[in-house]
């Protein structure tokens, strides 16, 4: 029996890939195994968005080398950072015999058993989709939520940002299309979808009949089955008063808006291309709070950006305690060869980095910690995802449709729907 062994860094959209990737071999007959000792192709679906990842991967390669040289492993490197370095993959890790990109993962089988006979690594990069990934065969990794990709690529031009570089432009997948995907997974058990795509609000602009994004809500909603409905990310540019008016009104769609800010800076957010200000962002988020009663928010926040000065930092940290978010992904701008920004003037060194970030950090978990504790003596629906641990089985993972991770005193099944009641609470938890 041939195995692969596979790992998936970075965002959804390439856990979503990864599922096709498992999906694709184990057409081609290969077995999952979870270690690359037992397996005859190790396969790497990288991430190119800090450069942390970089260190990562050409580590992780010289891990498997040893095994490699013992067992004959196959290796295989796709995703966004094979698309960044491309040859340059074999060139600081020669043992690596396939090189694939986020385009083409359709030909990885193909790649993966070509390469005996070629003799030299292979690699392979396409500049457009033969095939969607979605149409692809797919190992879902849970029973009953499934990703829904919308849109591949992204035509947005943040200064900090490769994803473009390595995803290409925008492409939107056709309504239609989405909407049967959504009805056979829902057929399959699914009752909890997420949509992805890196603007989904500018989704649409390249199909014929223009459909938005609100309207992709809706009829997503339609589709009989569907309990909960998420989706991620959306461009503070694009987000309007129909995709916030479609959340209050179509029920399975969650009360949780991800709601990407980056700075609170007019300045910084000018010289990061994000195409807002601070205020209309801040209107949006009134208007959202408005329409939507018990919205959840969160955002993504750049500490560090090029020339980024005290006072603009001091932007960032009133727009969070302005906005009060329920929770906020937070980085440490990261400089990405070939984006705008990494040749800006004033790249600040890492303490000064760090120091800020320590702070942000620190009021934003206050802000959570606080936001969560208000929720005490509430009552919940949380969807139930795992045992809490392997031992005790008396307590179960599961979400509320805030997305707050919480765990219950029940023993339901994943993918059971129960009514709790918050008994207390922590600045990353629930417990009821
Ligand atoms: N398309 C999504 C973002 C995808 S990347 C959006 O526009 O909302 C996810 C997050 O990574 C970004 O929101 C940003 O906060 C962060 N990020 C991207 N590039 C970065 C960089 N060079 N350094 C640090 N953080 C970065
Ligand atoms: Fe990157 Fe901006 Fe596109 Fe998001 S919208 S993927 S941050 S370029
Ligand atoms: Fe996602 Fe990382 Fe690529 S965040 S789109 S896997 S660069």
């Amino acid at each position: 029996m041939k195995t692969f062994f596979l790992e998936t860094h970075g965002c959804q959209m390439n856990e979503h890939d990864s599922e096709r990737l498992a999906g694709l071999m184990e057409v081609a007959g290969y077995v999952r195994v979870a270690a690359p000792d037992e397996a005859d192709v190790a396969i790497l679906n990288t991430c190119a968005i800090r450069e942390n990842a970089d260190n990562k991967l050409y580590g992780h390669l010289g891990a498997l080398k040893p095994i490699k040289e013992r067992t004959g492993l196959k290796i295989a490197v796709g995703g966004c950072q094979a698309e960044k370095d491309r040859e340059g993959v074999i060139a600081r890790a020669p043992w690596v015999d396939v090189v694939f990109g986020t385009r083409n993962i359709d030909a990885l089988p193909r790649l993966v058993q070509a390469v005996d006979d070629a003799g030299v690594p292979l690699v392979e990069f396409a500049e457009q989709f033969e095939v969607h990934p979605s149409a692809l065969p797919a190992r879902r990794g849970s029973p009953f939520h499934a990703w829904v990709a919308i849109q591949y690529g992204c035509n947005n031009g943040c200064t900090f940002c490769i994803v473009p570089a390595v995803r290409g432009p925008e492409v939107s997948r056709p309504l239609g299309e989405i909407v049967g995907e959504v009805q056979r997974l829902v057929d399959d058990g699914v009752t909890e979808i997420s949509l992805l795509g890196q603007n989904v609000n500018s989704y649409g602009r390249d199909l014929t009949g223009r459909p938005i994004f609100s309207e992709l809500l809706r009829a997503v909603n339609d589709v009989d089955g569907v309990r909960r409905i998420r989706y991620t990310s959306p461009h503070p540019k694009d987000f309007k008063k129909d995709t916030a008016l479609a959340m209050a009104e179509c029920e399975a769609v969650c009360e949780h808006l991800h709601f990407p800010v980056q700075s609170g800076s007019d300045e910084v957010l000018r010289r990061m291309k994000r195409a807002y200000s601070r205020s209309a962002y801040l209107d949006k988020v009134a208007m959202a709070r408005d329409l939507i009663p018990d919205l959840a928010l969160t955002t993504d926040i750049i500490v560090g950006f090029p020339g980024e000065t005290d006072h603009e930092f001091e932007d960032t940290m009133s727009l969070v305690e302005d906005v009060r978010y329920d929770s906020a992904y937070m980085f440490q701008y990261s400089k990405r060869p070939g984006t705008d920004a990494a040749t800006m003037d004033g790249q600040l060194p890492k303490h000064v980095v760090q120091e800020r970030f320590d702070r942000l950090l620190e009021t934003q978990t206050q802000i959570s910690f606080e936001r969560n504790r208000q929720l005490i003596g509430e009552s919940v629906e949380v969807t139930i995802e795992r045992p809490a641990s392997k031992r005790d089985r008396s307590k179960a993972t599961g979400r509320t449709r805030t997305n707050k991770l919480v765990h219950v005193a029940v023993d339901s099944a994943p993918g059971a729907l129960v009514d709790a009641t918050i008994a207390d609470a922590t600045a990353h938890y629930l417990i009821a």
